[in-house]
């Protein structure tokens, strides 16, 4: 089974929309400037796939996030989703090669007796190797560069963003993420179930947030709310910057 055209032709579309997106807001983004600075985990290599080291030490992110939840996150969730996408590719020849993206892009062209793991276990690496990428000790405040420019011209104010985003995720019943989407040109919010991200649905994921349970919960129990608003002190808004850079080259 061979990955469908289709979705190539879609990503084509999807790159156009985004540069006419980039064209639509005023200085926002000069594409001459559009570098893949970073490898992403949509850029990583085929499998089999590795767990990311992280960038900085578990202890780094406290008290928004502490040290015995990266630990857990990192080292025990994180690695069963790597560990489990290996095993399901190399249950299946016509899967080897591929990259993570490619795999949770094409969905459909994955054999249905590993489609399921793929989709989970895809997903769950590709999501957790953005988050640790778009944490920093130093991270926090307000956004700035072009994703301050974006969010101000889709959402009227960096404040309101965060309040829909934190909205968003609040509401995702169970287990999931919440993200800044490219749609068609058009930046929005939502949220996803288990580890499904919005490549997935064709589209691009500017950033998102983990709201399962083992996020947060060994800080702040029930309270997602609180991990929202506390976790905006740990956002690294130059690893998001070099992400909407990506993909509006390599989308
Ligand atoms: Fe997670």
């Amino acid at each position: 089974m061979s990955f469908c055209p289709e979705s190539k032709e879609e990503m084509r579309l999807s790159r156009r929309s985004l540069l006419q997106w980039a064209v639509a807001v005023p200085a926002a983004l000069a594409v001459s400037r559009v570098v893949a600075e970073v490898p992403f985990a949509e850029a990583a290599p085929a499998g089999p796939f590795k767990l990311p080291p992280l960038a900085y030490p578990y202890a780094s992110l406290g008290p928004t996030i502490s040290e015995m939840t990266m630990r857990i996150h990192h080292d025990k969730h994180h690695q069963a989703y790597v560990d489990k996408l290996n095993a399901a590719v190399a249950a299946t020849p016509s899967l080897a090669g591929k990259s993570a993206q490619t795999l949770i892009q094409n969905l459909d062209a994955v054999p249905e007796s590993v489609r399921t793991a793929v989709r989970n276990n895809g997903g769950g690496h590709v999501n957790h190797t953005m988050y640790w990428e778009i944490m920093n000790p130093k991270g926090g405040g307000a956004p700035k560069g072009d994703i301050a420019a974006a969010i101000r011209t889709n959402f009227g104010s960096f404040d309101n963003f965060v309040k829909k985003f934190d909205e968003a995720g609040e509401k995702r019943f169970g287990s999931g993420w919440v993200w800044l989407a490219m749609d068609k040109g058009k930046m929005k919010i939502l949220s996803t179930p288990n580890q499904d991200n919005p490549l997935m649905m064709g589209m691009m994921p500017i950033f998102g947030n983990d709201v399962w349970e083992h996020a947060y919960y060994l800080t702040y129990q029930n309270r997602r709310g609180e991990y929202l608003k506390a976790w905006w002190h740990v956002v690294n808004w130059d690893a998001v910057n070099a992400r909407l850079h990506y993909f509006a080259k390599n989308a």
